[in-house]
């Protein structure tokens, strides 16, 4: 992944080279460490601020060190530590929030994370309005619908810079299929759309090169529940961090590649997208195109079997659900 970002950096611009400040919020958490070490490995970032409620600065002294070019600064949550961590950031990254444990679905979280999320995202639309905001706390489902209302509250919200990371459900779905098929994972393009929990999220066989798996229940609840095999295997020390902070480099890295002018990077991503507006689904994640302006174009879902015509149903109940419970959180708590 880098090799190739290595080569892109040379040639698309200095310009994104330069203006490539980075910014995590929750840098010192389980996702937050790992990610800020892939950041500072990647050529295109070249200032990389490390904010978090503790540890920031200690994080940011020790990836320091590491001889890349970019700048590293830790914050704290000093009067003007998110604010100066959030200024010029041409990317933020937000993992801030507590994990799931065992027994617990991603919904379960929302106590405790729509206010986190919603008081990063108003310092976000305060400090950074145009950053492309990418949003790992969970459940996704609701966190990203809670940043856009913050954005609009504040009439910053462009639609085309927030993302949902959806990134890990497709990293999972190459990676367990390569198992069943005995390939390499990284021939293995699956198509992964809808939400990120549980049913929300549905894995479109049909349009890979297995369309057989389309009707093997097992990988579908394998790629649908994975979060939950690592949550119960950590046995209530947190879930998926180290795979998390690979699929989220792999994000803000297209998102840069884009920013600095290539073409033809597509990621999946949880975003704003008219597919299904008129269901009353506001926010959804399926193939997108990025380019300078953050979403370039949004691909539809594509050809479905009857298989997946049903996952979909049972995809759209939940996120819809999801969708409106994020947005209520901020109407009633602004
Ligand atoms: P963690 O507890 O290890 O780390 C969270 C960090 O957030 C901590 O360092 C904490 O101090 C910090 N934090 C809390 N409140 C903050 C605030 N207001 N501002 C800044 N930082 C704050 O948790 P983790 O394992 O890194 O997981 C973080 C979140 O990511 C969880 O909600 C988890 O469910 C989610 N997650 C999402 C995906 C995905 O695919 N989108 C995958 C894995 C985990
Ligand atoms: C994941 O998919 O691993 C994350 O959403 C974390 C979780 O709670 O499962």
């Amino acid at each position: 992944m880098f090799m190739a970002s290595r080569i892109q950096s040379r040639a698309f611009s200095a310009s994104a080279r330069q203006l490539s400040k980075v910014t995590v919020l929750g840098a010192a958490g389980g996702i937050g460490q790992p990610l800020s070490l892939l950041l500072k490995l990647n050529p295109l970032v070249t200032e990389l601020a490390l904010y978090d409620i503790r540890g920031g600065p200690g994080v940011a002294a020790d990836i320091s060190h590491i001889n890349t070019k970019s700048s590293v600064k830790g914050y704290d949550p000093t009067p003007t530590g998110l604010s100066s961590a959030l200024k010029d950031a041409k990317v933020v990254l937000i993992p801030a929030g507590v994990p799931r444990k065992p027994g617990m679905t991603r919904d379960d979280l929302f106590n405790t994370n729509a206010s986190i999320v919603r008081d990063l995202a108003k310092a976000c639309a305060e400090s950074c309005p145009e950053a492309n905001i990418l949003v790992i706390s969970n459940p996704v489902n609701s966190t990203v619908p809670i940043v856009a209302e913050m954005f609009k509250a504040r009439g910053v919200y462009n639609p085309k810079r927030l993302f949902g990371v959806t990134t890990l459900d497709v990293v999972r779905a190459s990676r367990f299929v390569s198992e069943v098929k005995g390939t390499d994972p990284v021939d293995e393009n699956i198509t992964v759309v809808g939400g990120h929990s549980g049913v929300t999220i549905v894995p479109l066989f049909s349009q890979s090169s297995h369309p057989d798996l389309s009707s093997d229940a097992a990988i579908i609840q394998r790629v649908q529940f994975g979060g939950d095999e690592v949550v119960k295997a950590k046995d209530g020390a947190g879930s998926a961090t180290l795979s998390m902070a690979m699929a989220g480099a792999r994000m803000a890295n297209s998102v840069l590649r884009a920013a600095g002018g290539e073409k033809g990077v597509v990621e999946p991503t949880f975003v704003d997208s008219p597919l299904y507006k008129d269901q009353g689904i506001e926010f959804f994640s399926s193939k997108v195109e990025l380019g300078p302006e953050g979403v370039s174009k949004i691909h539809p879902v594509g050809a479905v079997d009857a298989v997946e015509e049903k996952l979909l149903e049972a995809c759209f109940g939940d996120l819809k659900k999801n969708i409106d419970k994020g947005k209520a959180f901020v109407a009633q708590n602004p």
